[in-house]
């Protein structure tokens, strides 16, 4: 595990942004990972800045998303395929018919689930998985559980995360109480992984997942097996060493 410790989020945005760009120059047919959550928000508006200054060129890149949440079509303003478009699709070049993410309305889980893993191997795999950390550990949305989940599968919301991503909805109600997730081998098996974390209140998690034990009641403790994993956390999020 490579550790880079930024200055704050504006720094640590930069940093990811760096990292992304980099692969994308050097590979720009590459299959990018991507992720929802704030924490992610200011590497893309880094990277669009970038796409605007004609520095790095998205139109042959393919992205999968982490996640989506079940019951919310893409048009919806919660839907994580509306937060992609809102935060780094429509800003840049990436062609929309490359751009995949789980289909929240399939009510078929099993065949939604298959499908998605199925749509990943037929890319070749992740070049490059950009991840945010969960209060309580998660990535994507694999929640703390007795076993790693392997492939996509059906997740029900824990309470704390529930809690922690109700301030994007108007109330808490609001928040589905489920979503479809890659597993944990489709993000193990990326040949990159960059996590992206920020401010005092992940500080004790980001302890917990990459200075404990490898648990998946800590699902993003397995990072620490990744044998190409960058972790870019901010001062704030680094103060429990
Ligand atoms: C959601 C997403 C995760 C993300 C997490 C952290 O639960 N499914 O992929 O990492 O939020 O969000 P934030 O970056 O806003 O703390």
């Amino acid at each position: 595990m490579k550790l880079i410790r930024a200055r704050d989020y504006a720094h640590m945005s930069r940093q990811a942004a760096n990292i992304i760009s980099a692969q994308v120059i050097l590979k720009p047919d590459s299959v990018l990972g991507l992720a929802t959550g704030s924490s992610p928000i200011g590497a893309y508006r880094q990277l669009i800045d970038w796409f605007n200054k004609g520095d790095v060129d998205f139109s042959k890149i393919k992205t999968v998303n982490l996640d989506e949440y079940i019951g919310l079509n893409a048009e919806n303003e919660q839907s994580y395929a509306y937060f992609m478009r809102k935060n780094f699709f429509d800003h840049i070049n990436v062609r929309s018919e490359n751009t995949f993410i789980p289909c929240g309305m399939n009510t078929d889980e099993a065949q939604e689930c298959a499908r998605y893993d199925a749509l990943i191997r037929s890319l070749g795999g992740i070049d490059l998985q950009l991840l945010g950390l969960g209060p309580n550990g998660h990535i994507g949305f694999n929640e703390p559980d007795d076993v790693f989940t392997k492939g996509t599968h059906r997740v029900e919301l824990t309470e704390a995360t529930i809690q922690a991503n109700k301030r994007f909805f108007e109330s808490e109600e609001e928040v589905p109480r489920a979503a479809y997730t890659m597993g944990i081998c489709d993000i193990m098996q990326a040949l990159r992984v960059v996590m992206v974390v920020s401010g005092e209140e992940k500080a004790e998690i980001v302890k917990k997942a990459f200075f404990g034990p490898v648990t998946p009641r800590v699902p993003a403790s397995i990072l620490q097996l990744h044998k190409d994993f960058t972790l870019v956390a901010d001062e704030a999020a680094l103060k429990c060493f």
